[in-house]
């Protein structure tokens, strides 16, 4: 692999790190528990770890909610401790990502803080976006993410603005201190070595002038389809710019990774232009249904795209945001372990989310009490929320908490049936979903570059030529169908065996 550019063609690994090892027996997943684990990945055979929020943080959204962005919470450990997770992933040969998180902030965060205590109109307020409203209605119809009305009132009559939950209000990114506060927070996470950043809601940071009227609700229905006069504005890319241009004066390959739910692909290659972000999420394949021309028409689309940016397109299946796919695709395991299959012969880089590689489903009964996710509580119980994709990881033993932890109990509870997953079993078992993974990670490491080219195939059946000239054949229909000519002995199967030249529904195979 070209180490000039390791990302373009990289599987990168998501960690969420409440839920993936705890080290400190508290019931939380945090940093010495990662860093134990950290061999784990790397016998996984994956190439860099994505960090999602270890910030100073109340918790109200899992760590997006940050109060200061160079400070470890002690929930997660120490700024020492980051330090020895970061150097023991370089021994392992794992690059690290850290999430950034600059739309919104804490209100707890100190700027916010004084924002509260001072008069309307005041220079400290013009951090944030605060307004009067109409009357007593708020100020425009801008809707949350999470549901309701994306302001909050405060005692004096003004309103802000939070896209996220009301614990979550946005910065005013027209403000000077506020680009020079994130332009110095980016230069603390390269100077202590981070590979990079994914960025939170990038699409989100310009909200358009005059805060216009969107004029209809359910704007979280259309959230990345519809024109929305806080998402995805013209004049946001100057700012990704002077972020490039702060990577590029740092040695080694530092790059960023945008999250922007943004539609369609054209719109979205625009975040990857050779001054600004190096990748974006592309999240068309996780949001695409189970079929063969559904598949085949976003992939072309967005090879396509990133083709006329010269960057290389990112897949993802599962992230901590959405049902897992083992449970979305409707499939369960075999068609996971497809999709899988499918997405890590594409060309391009793959992020890969926690737990996957354990084949495990979303917790979708979880009881009301333990549910955390700001999402289910402000929709009212309307939205199931995001806990259920992040139950902590099943490592070992027989009853929860799977070695998680060395607490009675973890932070959310798994469910008793994990203990055919967890790792510890798994790896034991040439069958499992883990030796699956592994097998295809160490295969796809030698079939590297590359580009696509689709063959003929029966309906509801994909066959391509994917990276590296590896070719694959996935089964998307309801009956078996006959394998290409030529096709017996395959490199993988998602399904550990082919028998008499056909390939069983939900079943992907590399030749
Ligand atoms: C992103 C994160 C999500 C978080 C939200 C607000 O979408 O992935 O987990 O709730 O931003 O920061």
């Amino acid at each position: 692999m070209d180490s000039a550019a390791w990302w373009r063609d990289a599987v990168i690994y998501e960690v969420y790190p409440r839920s993936f090892a705890d080290g400190t027996g508290d019931g939380t997943g945090d940093l010495p528990g990662l860093t134990r684990r950290l061999p784990y990945l790397r016998d996984l055979g994956v190439d860099a770890i994505w960090l999602t929020p270890f910030y100073r943080s109340p918790m109200f959204d899992g760590g997006y909610d940050v109060v200061d962005h160079r400070d470890v919470d002690p929930l997660f450990g120490t700024l020492a401790d980051f330090d020895a997770m970061r150097a023991q992933a370089r021994e392992l040969g794992l690059r690290l990502i850290v999430d950034l998180v600059p739309n919104h902030s804490s209100n707890e965060h100190p700027w916010f803080v004084e924002a509260l205590a001072a008069p309307p109109g005041s220079p400290s307020r013009e951090r944030y976006i605060f307004r009067f409203g109409r009357g007593s209605r708020p100020p425009n119809d801008w809707e949350s993410v999470f549901g309701g009305i994306a302001w909050e009132r405060v005692p004096d009559g003004q309103w802000y603005l939070h896209l996220f939950d009301l614990t979550q209000p946005d910065f005013n990114w027209r403000h000077p201190q506020v680009r020079a506060e994130f332009d110095s927070i980016l230069r603390y996470w390269l100077d202590r070595g981070v590979d990079g950043f994914r960025v939170d809601v990038a699409h989100g940071l310009l909200k358009a002038e005059g805060l216009p009227d969107v004029g209809y609700p359910d704007q979280m229905r259309l959230r990345s389809r519809a024109e929305l006069p806080y998402w995805d504005q013209n004049d946001i890319h100057e700012i990704f710019r002077s972020w490039r241009a702060i990577l590029d004066s740092y040695p080694g390959d530092r790059m960023a990774v945008a999250e922007a739910w943004v539609s369609p692909p054209t719109r979205l290659s625009r975040y990857v232009a050779v001054d600004e972000f190096h990748q974006a999420f592309n999240f068309d394949l996780l949001t695409a249904p189970w079929s063969a021309a559904a598949y085949r028409e976003v992939v072309d689309d967005c090879l396509a795209a990133s083709a006329t940016v010269g960057a290389t397109t990112t897949w993802v299946l599962s992230n901590h945001d959405v049902r897992r796919h083992r449970t979305r695709l409707g499939g369960g395991l075999p068609r996971a372990r497809a999709a899988t299959l499918m997405m890590l012969a594409l060309p391009g880089s793959a992020y890969l989310y926690q737990g996957e590689e354990l084949g495990l489903p979303e917790v979708v009964d979880l009881p009301d009490a333990v549910r955390q996710d700001p999402e289910f509580h402000r929709s009212g119980g309307r939205m199931p929320g995001r806990d259920g994709c992040r139950v902590p990881l099943p490592w070992s033993g027989t009853a929860p908490p799977f070695g998680f932890t060395t607490a009675p109990a973890a932070w959310l509870p798994a469910p008793a049936s994990w203990a055919e997953l967890t790792v510890e079993k798994q790896a034991a078992d040439p069958a499992s979903t883990l030796s699956f993974y592994r097998a295809a990670l160490r295969l796809r490491r030698k079939y590297a570059g590359g580009t696509l080219a689709w063959h003929d195939a029966p309906a509801n059946v994909l066959h391509f030529t994917g990276r590296g000239g590896v070719r694959c054949v996935v089964n998307l229909g309801r009956r078996p169908v006959p394998l290409p000519k030529g096709y017996r002995d395959p490199l993988l199967s998602s399904n550990g065996r082919l028998t008499d030249a056909t390939l069983p529904p939900d079943t992907a195979a590399w030749f």
